[in-house]
């Protein structure tokens, strides 16, 4: 089995926390929750933090997922929730199809459809640019996911240089993933009632109006108010408020 980073904390529920791209497990230290309700087992997503790119002719979500649900289960962890972001979302989406029970799925910043061919087309052009020049992709491709990147430039530099650290072979795999990932609305809308998109009201990666039209009144999603990709960072309390609230049924 390929080395996982997982770090557990708390004692109550087990919630697993999946990262997006270019991220680690270290984007959940923006928010606090009650260690005693909620286990938080986070983990770096294979080719993120300190995990182990996979060797892969294919590389997909499935795989992603496949290698993070054998290592739980080697772990005795064997029911929890899931909350992704973005790419997390998709990786935590596929777990819910392997499980044999129902989790409870956060999708945080994230969606369930395929990619356009327009974005599949852009996965393509990441993948040359990073293997021309990695750290000039980093450094313009994070700050354009804050709705106010000057507000947020410690955070910022903070992404980008632990972004630095992951190789080209794990930015390639993700992005072929991402692009190969294929479409589970049908999925997603079979599991509305244990599934719930948090959506930054001005994410520049999926807008309120596509995430409106594709949930079409069947699929729950609430919106974090003035917040982008990454409101995770740009509203912490209100994402920490609106997570633990679902994840202990409040909401
Ligand atoms: C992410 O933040 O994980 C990515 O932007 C998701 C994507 O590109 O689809």
């Amino acid at each position: 089995m390929s080395a996982l980073n997982i770090r557990i904390q708390g004692t109550g529920k087990p919630v697993v926390f999946l990262h997006g791209f270019l991220e680690s497990s270290t984007m959940w230290k923006y928010l606090e929750f009650p260690e005693d309700m909620i286990q938080c087992i986070y983990i770096d997503i294979p080719g993120h933090g300190t995990s182990s790119t996979l060797i892969d002719d294919t590389p997909s979500i499935i795989s992603l997922a496949r290698t993070i649900h054998d290592n739980l289960l080697s772990r005795g962890i064997d029911r929890f929730d899931l909350v992704g972001h973005s790419m997390g979302g998709y990786v935590a989406l596929e777990i819910a199809r392997i499980v044999h029970f129902s989790p409870k799925v956060l999708l945080l910043n994230s969606n369930f459809w395929e990619d356009s061919n327009e974005k599949k087309q852009n996965r393509d052009r990441v993948i040359t640019i990073i293997q021309k020049n990695k750290n000039l992709f980093i450094q313009e491709a994070i700050p354009g996911l804050f709705v106010r990147p000057n507000k947020h430039k410690p955070e910022i530099e903070s992404l980008i240089s632990e972004a630095k650290n992951l190789s080209e072979a794990g930015i390639t795999y993700a992005s072929l993933a991402m692009r190969n990932r294929p479409d589970l609305t049908h999925f997603a809308k079979s599991i509305a009632e244990n599934l719930v998109c948090i959506q930054g009201e001005k994410d520049g990666i999926v807008s309120e109006q596509e995430m409106q039209n594709k949930t079409a009144n069947q699929i729950p999603f609430i919106t974090i108010p003035n917040a982008g990709h990454m409101s995770h960072i740009e509203a912490s309390r209100v994402v920490e408020k609106t997570i633990t609230d679902l994840l202990l049924d409040k909401l």
